[in-house]
């Protein structure tokens, strides 16, 4: 269980805890939490190591009702059963009020321990734990995957799902759920897709499913294509510095397989006709954090080359404000786990509207793709770190292919850059290692600037996206102020920020892509070096123009403009880890973060 856990620790570590169930020596129900992360309990466990068990629930946790704190931390108890939970109950209030009314006294703020009570009445009424699952989900508003074990049934776990992920591992004499198949990985690839709204009964031997009124259901079964060491560290300090390491080959299988017998690219699962397709006059991008700037890679790339209006909104702001979107609007949604929630309800509200979605994504069998029309899958292997690095690459590199294959729909304007554009971004892989192998220069800036209060990005046309993940990655990782800026903006009124010895990098795009786009950057480092800045120049190798205003140049291998996010991203992540690490910071687990935020 606690090997699980570690595993899905990236999902949320404000506090963990385990219940289980003995029937050994009549212990029943045992548990045990602790605030902090997953390594206090492990602690706590040393000291005072559980008895065996026949049937065990664990969880971590990333606080939404209730500080986090070891009441708070789930399982939480009624009576003999113990319930974890991921998501929001919405009715949380007037369901808590009912049940005080009823004389029950709760031990924590949150909004699990009400359904932990309601299940436990729900039993005593009917005896029977699955279907006083199903009373109590059709209860709950909100979000939420609901496990439960009882002291009276040993050897079972029920488990019900309504938005928030969970999918059940098929072992000998043995299954397991979790809310990704990292859980379980390492005791069996065989698994059980669950659909929303369902029930689950998990024994040893066999694996039950209802929906919500009991009626039985089909799960369909799929086998995990990548293995346990794929989400171990491999010999790397963290899991950020190996999924930095790992971009080369991330890139390089989002690209594999990609064309039939042809030569047309072909997509993972394509449920929209392609005269739909050929039709579309609009296309949103909708997504949150790092995969919400691969999206606006995106808008250059497909904009260029398919002349298709291209949005790019932050899905949480998309569903608000009414957009519009149609039978004639491509919706593409950008998501590494497939779980993140406002970006799911972006797609529900996109399909309501009579818009086709297509999902890029990296999390097979997740929600997101399965309720889209369309996927393309990133196949960049499990990312474990909460900052995203090899998905942001492999979320660029997909949506490059859906440029491609949208321009090859559509007959395009510009066929023999389309064809070259292709050739080129095979040559992407050997090109970002290019790029780490010399990161020794990126790493000694970042040492001995680790005490920098504040530091600023600007870029130009798809270096403005870089310039943004980039602030992003430090903020994220060693807690100091960055910010991202389009460099043409800085005259606008950033550039007050510019004082003697601040650290600013700059994104040059080449100088063999359109002339002007270099030289306006090139005016722009001049324009914050005259005032005192510090330039951090990410330029391409051979731009000898840019070197007399460089502080420090980061060089990069050519290629065309519109792939240079591919690499010029590569030095900025590598900056913020080696920061944050010479910060004495927590790379893999930065404080307040979770890495799949399943609730809005
Ligand atoms: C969270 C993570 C970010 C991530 C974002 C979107 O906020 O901390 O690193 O970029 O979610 O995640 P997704 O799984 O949808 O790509």
């Amino acid at each position: 269980m606690l090997e699980g856990l570690r595993r899905l620790e990236y999902r949320g570590y404000d506090s963990a805890g385990v219940a289980l169930v003995s029937p050994e020596g009549g212990a029943g129900l045992v548990t045990a939490k602790k605030a902090g992360k997953l390594a206090n309990l492990v602690g706590e466990l040393q000291e005072r190591p559980l008895p065996d068990a026949t049937a065990a629930i664990g969880h971590t946790r990333w606080a939404t009702h209730g500080v986090p704190n070891d009441l708070n931390a789930h399982p939480h108890v009624a009576g003999s059963l113990a319930v974890i939970h991921n998501g929001i109950v919405e009715n949380f209030a007037t369901l808590k009020a009912e049940l005080l009314a009823d004389g029950v006294e709760f031990l924590s703020q949150t909004d699990t321990e009400v359904a932990a009570h309601l299940l436990a009445r729900a039993y005593a009424d009917s005896g029977d734990l699955p279907s006083a699952m199903r009373t109590v989900a059709r209860r709950l508003e909100g979000t939420f995957t609901l496990l439960a074990v009882h002291a009276d049934v040993p050897d079972v776990v029920v488990g019900a799902r309504h938005d928030s992920p969970l999918v059940v591992g098929l072992g000998d004499g043995e299954n397991f759920l979790g809310s990704d198949v990292a859980a379980f990985i390492a005791h069996t690839r065989d698994a059980l897709e669950l659909g929303q709204d369902q029930v689950v009964t998990l024994g040893p031997d066999e694996v039950t499913v209802t929906d919500f009124d009991g009626a039985p259901v089909q799960p369909r079964r799929f086998t995990v294509d990548w293995d346990a060491a794929a989400a171990e560290k491999g010999g790397f300090d963290s899991f950020m510095d190996k999924e930095i390491h790992d971009q080369p080959q991330a890139v390089g299988d989002t690209l594999l397989g990609r064309t039939d017998v042809d030569g047309r690219l072909v997509l993972d699962d394509l449920r929209i006709d392609e005269a739909v397709l050929r039709s579309i006059d609009k296309i949103v991008v909708v997504a949150c954090g790092t995969a919400a700037y691969a999206g606006h890679v995106a808008k250059y790339a497909i904009e260029h080359w398919c002349r298709i209006p291209v949005e790019v909104e932050l899905a949480h702001e998309f569903r608000y404000r009414d957009p519009v979107v149609g039978p004639r609007t491509l919706v593409v949604a950008v998501s590494q786990s497939g779980e993140t929630m406002d970006t799911l309800m972006a797609v529900r509200h996109a399909r309501e509207q009579g818009a086709k979605v297509l999902a890029i994504c990296n999390t097979y069998g997740s929600t997101i793709p399965r309720e889209s029309d369309a996927v393309l899958y990133t196949h960049a292997g499990p990312e474990i770190a909460v900052a995203s690095t090899k998905a942001f690459l492999s979320q660029i590199t997909a949506a490059y292919l859906l440029g491609l294959y949208l321009a090859q729909l559509r007959g395009n304007k510009f066929p023999d850059e389309i064809v070259e554009i292709f050739d080129q971004l095979r040559e992407m892989p050997g090109r970002i290692q290019q790029v780490l192998d010399r990161a020794d220069h990126v790493r000694k800036a970042a040492r001995e600037m680790s005490d920098v209060p504040s530091v600023l990005f600007l870029g130009r046309h798809v270096g403005f996206p870089v310039a943004l993940e980039g602030a992003l990655k430090l903020k994220e990782l060693a807690y100091i102020h960055a910010e991202g800026f389009a460099a043409g903006e800085l005259k606008h009124g950033p550039i007050a920020l510019i004082e003697e010895g601040q650290p600013v990098f700059v994104i040059v795009p080449s100088p063999r892509g359109r002339d002007s786009l270099h030289s306006k950057v090139i005016s722009n480092i001049q324009e914050i070096r005259a005032r005192g800045a510090r330039t951090l120049v990410i330029a391409e190798d051979g731009d000898t123009a840019v070197e007399p205003f460089a502080d420090e140049v980061f060089w990069v291998p050519q290629c065309p403009t519109l792939l240079s996010p591919l690499l010029a991203t590569v030095p900025l992540q590598v900056f913020a880890c080696e920061l944050a690490t010479a910060r004495g910071l927590d790379v893999d687990q930065p404080r307040n973060l979770a890495k799949s935020v399943t609730v809005e």
